[in-house]
């Protein structure tokens, strides 16, 4: 089976971006670790970062065509600040079915106002959050138990 991973807005700043608030690994330090947990589990990645909400959708539509033909282990999320504004996205989500794993590398709960509410969390089977890195190996080890 298949595990998505996908990123979005400002996610390829990441090592540069805020390092207080997400640390100093790098999207391509993310993949690798992303890379490593999925073999360990036996399943295929597909790991994508977009800085455009229709990209993050088309996305979403293909996992969803895996869903559809049994091959999808979960789609792991973190959508970053289009989780507080997308109904788009959350829609997607809805309407493919994919079981979705929502993840932030901080704790949002723990920020500004505007970061409590997500759209996603009403149909994300689970959510990580403030874990930092280590987080996207988690959301992994447990989608593989889906
Ligand atoms: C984020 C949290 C969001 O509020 C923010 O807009 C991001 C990243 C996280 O991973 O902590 O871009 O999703």
């Amino acid at each position: 089976k298949t595990v998505f991973v996908l990123n979005g807005p400002n996610l390829n700043l990441l090592g540069s971006r805020e390092p207080a608030v997400y640390g100093a690994q790098t999207l391509a330090d993310v993949q690798s670790l992303c890379e490593q947990t999925s073999v360990q589990n036996g399943l295929n990645l597909r790991f994508h970062q977009s800085n455009h909400e229709g990209q993050l959708i088309d996305w979403i539509h293909e996992a969803g065509r895996l869903h559809g033909k049994g091959e999808l282990a979960g789609l792991v999320f973190n959508a970053g600040a289009y989780t507080h504004t997308s109904v788009a996205l959350m829609d997607a989500v809805k309407g493919t079915g994919v079981p979705m794993l929502e993840l932030h590398i901080s704790n949002v709960h723990a920020r500004e106002a505007f970061r409590h509410h997500s759209y996603l969390s009403a149909v994300a089977r689970a959510v990580v959050c403030g874990l930092g890195v280590p987080g996207y190996a988690l959301a992994i080890n447990a989608v593989a138990q889906w």
